[in-house]
């Protein structure tokens, strides 16, 4: 069974779990029911060295310091209703239109001002046949952050034998509302302070473009011949100076049935890699731009500009003002189902 202790109280005074889920090969990871965050990931390089391989802090004080909420990195932590963008915080469904909060220029960000990342998830940890695990659930209710419905979500993070960590969401509602689930870790699989030596492969034709406020303009461009082509590997830090401000981009799968690929992540140095898999239609590859040195994590680390990276599996950003989008509307009676695999491993 995970292990459970007091991860400090949050500033109202409620007390905060932090859950560790740990393999037979030493692999652990920390989840705190706050916002579902994953704290900790140690995971072996190539000579059997088990490293940290996310970014976070210590205790809840990081997660909820001043300078942690200007910044908004979301490290770790569960995304909803809507992971990802809506342009000027509007939609329209069914006929009628609902206003969210504006907390990202002109536009709502993952989920507005109190998303899933800051609100606390009921916890149970257990294990099933895969390895160790911690089932999160949270009721959203209706009218929070302006989404209709009361939507029932439930996280199940698995540490499964192979160093896989496994995500499966699902929800239900009692309204249709528009849903887009995701975790938001920075992952670093080195030992050095940025990620740019990170080489990554995503089978990937496509990319949705964006404009200045990284809205989808509607149009998904081949990324052949461009440096957002990422169909053979390449190191993140080869062609990022091509990209103003770095890459913070959805990418469009070529697989969308079952569970696919979605990405390939190598570090030579350490020889970790990391595979993702989902069942998603798009992931956003998000460099850590906006890091710039203000937040001071885990170890005394400074994280500056480029410090983590996100694969962030999810539906296309702005999808319920993008009719051509795959639909992220859930309607009542419906179970909304998403799986995504971080697979873990090393190669010589
Ligand atoms: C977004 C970035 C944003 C980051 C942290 C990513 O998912 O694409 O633009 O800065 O999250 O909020």
């Amino acid at each position: 069974m995970p292990t459970a202790s007091s991860f400090v109280t949050t500033t109202d005074g409620t007390e905060v779990q932090l859950f560790t889920l740990t393999n037979a090969h030493g692999v652990q990871v920390s989840i705190t029911n706050y916002g579902g965050t994953i704290t900790r990931l140690l995971v072996p390089d190539k000579a059997g060295q088990l490293g940290d391989v996310v970014l976070g802090f210590d205790n809840m004080r990081g997660y909820q310091s001043p300078e942690y909420r200007k910044a908004g990195p979301y490290f770790g932590a569960l995304i909803g209703r809507y992971a990802n963008r809506i342009a000027q915080g509007k939609f329209t469904l069914d006929g009628k239109a609902y206003t969210l909060a504006q907390n990202n220029g002109a536009n709502t960000l993952h989920g507005g001002q109190q998303g899933f990342d800051k609100v606390l998830w009921q916890a149970q940890p257990g294990s099933s046949t895969e390895g160790q695990t911690l089932t999160l659930k949270y009721r959203s209710p209706d009218g929070e952050e302006g989404y209709p419905g009361n939507l029932d979500v439930t996280v199940v993070y698995t540490l499964t034998k192979d160093d896989a960590l496994q995500i499966d969401y699902t929800a239900t509602t009692d309204k249709a509302t528009p849903v887009n689930l995701t975790n938001h870790a920075y992952f670093n699989l080195s030992n050095d302070p940025d990620i740019l030596g990170h080489v990554v492969t995503m089978p990937a034709d496509r990319y949705t473009v964006v404009d200045a406020g990284l809205i989808p303009t509607g149009e998904l461009r081949p990324v052949k011949g461009t440096p957002f082509d990422f169909t053979a590997p390449h190191a993140i830090g080869e062609r990022i100076s091509q990209v103003p401000g770095g890459y913070d981009h959805n990418w469009v799968l070529n697989e969308t049935q079952g569970l696919h690929a979605a990405a390939q992540v190598y570090e030579p140095t350490t020889g970790r890699t990391m595979e993702v898999r989902t069942t998603e239609p798009g992931i956003q590859f998000y460099t850590g731009n906006f890091l710039d040195g203000t937040l001071k994590g885990k170890e005394g680390k400074v994280y500056g500009q480029h410090a983590g990276f996100c694969l962030e599996t999810q539906h296309f950003p702005d999808s319920p003002n993008q009719p051509a989008f795959p639909n992220t509307i859930l309607q009542p009676g419906e179970i909304f189902k998403s799986t995504t695999i971080y697979q873990f491993g090393v190669r010589s």
